[in-house]
């Protein structure tokens, strides 16, 4: 379903929780397609994953294109949300609104994400809201921002800092963002975000009370054994598949049972 007044309904708060899956490609997005999941996110975080960077900085505007392209070759039926990459938006509104104009023309998207909670940030939500843009924020663990953070730390702790980001989720409402990812916040924090503000929250390390979650894909199915942040659920173990299934290929290959007729023309 692609309709964002109800894949991402405030009126689903406090009765259905919206599940998000974080995917960077066709072979992928294909099984997600014929899942249940509510919407796919092509987030940035593809220049950890997939590119082996240490944070999404060099992630580039023409790759997150070049992703999403595919994401939704492989999912026709899904709500695709896009992530504009680090300085494709917070240079200036015109940069944002070409970025965004991009994303949306060449990707057949039907959102984009933006980072943080600025005036800037939200005076960029609202003229691409009223120029056909839905955008879906993000507050809290901002990774683009990682380095004035000092690492991948939990944010909005103590009173000052998690009534800052509640002002923050509120004015991104305010101005236009259809939903906002919460990441690595205290879990009381989360709630009481997605009590107080009109759209719904998706959370990644934010607590169960969020009107949603997110999790990136690879994550959710342990690809990487070494990776176990406090907020992942490894539901499946395909590190150990993958490597089970080509060292059976390898044997095969040197024993010569592998191609035998039954693959063979
Ligand atoms: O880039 C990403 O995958 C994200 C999610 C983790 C929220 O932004």
């Amino acid at each position: 379903m692609r309709n964002v007044h109800k894949v991402y309904s405030p009126e689903k708060k406090g009765k259905e929780k919206i599940s998000v899956v974080t995917c960077y490609d066709f072979g992928f997005a294909k099984v997600l397609n014929e899942t249940d999941v509510d919407s796919i996110l092509v987030g940035d975080s593809l220049g950890m994953v997939i590119q082996g960077n240490t944070s999404t900085l060099p992630v580039t505007l023409d790759e997150m294109i070049y992703h999403t392209k595919a994401v939704r070759r492989g999912a026709p039926d899904k709500f695709i949300v896009a992530d504009l990459p680090f300085l494709s938006y917070q240079t200036s509104i015109e940069d944002g609104i070409r970025s965004a104009g991009r994303m949306m023309k060449e990707t057949d998207c039907d959102a984009v994400k933006i980072e943080g909670g600025s005036d800037f940030i939200c005076e960029l939500i609202s003229i691409l809201k009223q120029i056909g843009v839905p955008v879906m924020g993000h507050l809290g663990l901002t990774p683009q921002s990682v380095h004035v953070f000092g690492g991948h730390k939990v944010q909005g702790k103590g009173e000052e800092s998690g009534a800052k980001l509640l002002r923050e989720a509120e004015a991104l409402s305010d101005a236009g963002a259809f939903s906002m990812v919460l990441e690595m916040i205290p879990a009381d924090l989360g709630k009481k975000v997605s009590l107080e503000i009109g759209v719904p929250t998706i959370g990644i390390g934010a607590g169960p009370d969020c009107d949603g979650q997110v999790l990136v894909l690879y994550d959710l199915l342990g690809l990487d054994a070494n990776f176990q942040p406090k907020f992942l659920k490894k539901f499946a173990d395909l590190h150990s598949i993958v490597k089970n299934a080509v060292g059976n290929y390898h044997k095969e290959v040197k024993s010569g049972e592998f191609p035998g007729k039954d693959h063979s023309f």
